[in-house]
């Protein structure tokens, strides 16, 4: 099979290789799927620069990317799944050697979701990061209906998915952006410019001086004084992402006086049962076509240095994927 790789961390340019592996085969309990779409997400573009602290390669060659989504070609022992099942894959190469950046990819049966009809591979290769992390960042704590939440990031490939999640969920919906562009990107109604305005105000303002039931935060570190403010008593605040500050100083009692629930989250380690809501409830989205979702084309497997750049650089809309 044709597939992209890497031996070492470094610059995508200088360490991302195409070229042809063996085919994988599906060991007992997976299948193997053509890749007919692979998403490229921060974290994998953060993985093969080295960037994670005390970072060492985990196996000697790394296939990247995690998301992806194609068709089931064959199947390992002890699984009945239909052959050309179109599906999506999460975790592909989350402690793997083997992702989506290839033309297969064997994985365990349950990290192969069907894809419904109407929702074509491109957006499937959204669906395992993006997606997944903002309906698990809305819902990991329980019902949001009838409540405020207030979506830090609202274009970013998370938090747009946060901000339609929330409102299909019933919740009232303030994003935070950093231009009107972006506001309008995002799809909420009720925006503040994070960067021009003093986000604490203008959401208590917003919000009859109630502040928020719920904060999905992409940089819990910048956004900490401005979320502790508007967390109600007995909020929740979910956290995927700080990457202005990765250890910043928690305001503990401050927030053990609201009784505020800190939730740190990595999408990777959802345990089975809360995966398996989640997947239900986006499957019913993706077949009531309630979901949008933004693809940035990538192009194919030869340019996976190139959006490996565009990724890094964070200034494009949506998630890259490459095709093939
Ligand atoms: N823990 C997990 O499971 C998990 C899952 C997914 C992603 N992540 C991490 O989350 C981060 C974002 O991922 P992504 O795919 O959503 O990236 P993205 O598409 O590049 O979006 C990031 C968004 O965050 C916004 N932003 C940055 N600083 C902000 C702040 N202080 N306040 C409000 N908004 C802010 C940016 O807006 P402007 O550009 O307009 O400033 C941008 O729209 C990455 O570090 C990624 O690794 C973690």
């Amino acid at each position: 099979m044709k597939a992209v790789w890497y031996e070492r961390f470094g610059p995508a340019a200088e360490v991302l290789t195409l070229g042809d592996m063996p085919d994988p085969a599906p060991g007992p309990g997976e299948v193997l799927v053509r890749v007919r779409a692979s998403g490229v997400n921060p974290s994998d573009v953060k993985l093969r620069a080295g960037a994670r602290p005390g970072a060492k390669m985990p196996f000697p060659r790394i296939v990247p990317h995690s998301d992806g989504a194609g068709e089931i070609v064959a199947l390992g022992k002890g699984v009945s799944r239909e052959l050309g099942e179109r599906v999506w894959i999460w975790n592909g190469q989350w402690q793997r050697a083997q992702g989506t950046c290839a033309e297969l990819i064997a994985v365990p049966s349950e990290q192969a979701v069907r894809l419904p009809d109407g929702t074509g591979f491109e957006e499937g290769a959204c669906l395992g990061i993006p997606a997944m992390t903002a309906w698990y960042a809305l819902h990991a704590d329980g019902p949001i209906a009838g409540r405020t939440v207030l979506v830090a990031g609202g274009a970013g490939t998370v938090g747009r998915y946060a901000c339609q999640m929330a409102a299909l969920s019933g919740a009232r919906v303030i994003t935070t952006v950093s231009s009107a562009q972006k506001a309008a990107h995002s799809g909420a109604k009720d925006w503040i410019n994070y960067r021009e305005a003093n986000v604490t105000e203008a959401v208590m303002d917003l919000t009859g001086g109630q502040g928020v039931d719920r904060i999905v935060d992409v940089d819990f570190g910048a956004n900490q004084a401005a979320d502790l403010a508007l967390v109600k008593s007995g909020g929740t605040i979910a956290s995927y992402a700080s990457a202005s500050d990765m250890a910043p100083t928690l305001q503990f009692y401050p927030f053990m006086f609201k009784n505020v629930t800190l939730k740190m989250l990595i999408v990777y380690l959802l345990d089975a049962e809360v995966r398996r809501r989640g997947e239900a409830q986006l499957t019913e989205w993706l077949q009531a076509g309630k979901l949008s979702h933004a693809v940035v084309p990538g192009g194919g497997l030869a340019d996976a240095a190139a959006a490996h750049g565009r990724v890094a650089a964070g200034d494009k809309l949506g998630t890259v994927v490459l095709s093939f």
